[in-house]
């Protein structure tokens, strides 16, 4: 099952990602997808501002991971520019999400998801004017399966046709 919505700015985006927050539990795994400036990290500031981050988010492209601390702790990677799938192997990303840990995985169109099995996938993609972008909220496995009707509630507001 996929959930669109469709978002006209950045502010927008980071709106529709503090829609999003409210429904996160530790352990939960987000994955965004979606080429160089789509808005992943646009998604990630607004998302870590809902759950009571201060600090600015910016995009741990050569650290790959920032964590912050907000009602649960944040794991922020990005892996987009990792280009083989053992680099992110090693990250031992599956370990890195513990139990009191949110994680958004900034990713590129890596062919086979080397993550847990259970994850919420964010799709982003470029809309027909310049400020637009198409979102695809795919859940994967029960945890964010059983939460898609709550997640299509929470943003209505940004409901595709
Ligand atoms: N609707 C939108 N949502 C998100 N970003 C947008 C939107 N419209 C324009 N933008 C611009 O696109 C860029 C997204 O950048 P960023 O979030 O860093 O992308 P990514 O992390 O996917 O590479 C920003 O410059 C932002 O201002
Ligand atoms: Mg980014």
């Amino acid at each position: 099952m996929t959930l669109s919505f469709l978002t006209r700015s950045v502010d927008d985006t980071r709106r529709l990602a503090a829609g999003l927050a409210p429904l996160a539990r530790a352990g939960d795994v987000i994955l965004l997808a979606g080429e160089l400036g789509a808005g992943k990290t646009a998604f990630v500031q607004g998302f870590a501002r809902a759950m009571g981050v201060d600090e600015h988010v910016t995009s741990p492209t050569f650290t790959l991971m920032h964590t912050y601390s907000g009602r649960l702790q944040l794991l922020h990677v990005d892996v987009y520019r990792l280009d083989h799938l053992q680099e992110i192997i090693d990250l031992g990303l599956a370990e890195l999400v513990d139990a009191d840990a949110v994680a958004l995985i900034e990713w590129g169109d890596m062919a086979e998801p080397v993550l847990p099995a259970d994850f919420l996938e964010v799709r982003i993609e470029y809309g027909k004017d310049d400020d637009e972008r198409a979102f695809s909220l795919r859940p994967v496995g029960s945890a964010w399966g059983a939460r898609a009707r709550a997640v299509h509630e929470a943003l209505a507001a940004w409901a595709r046709p």
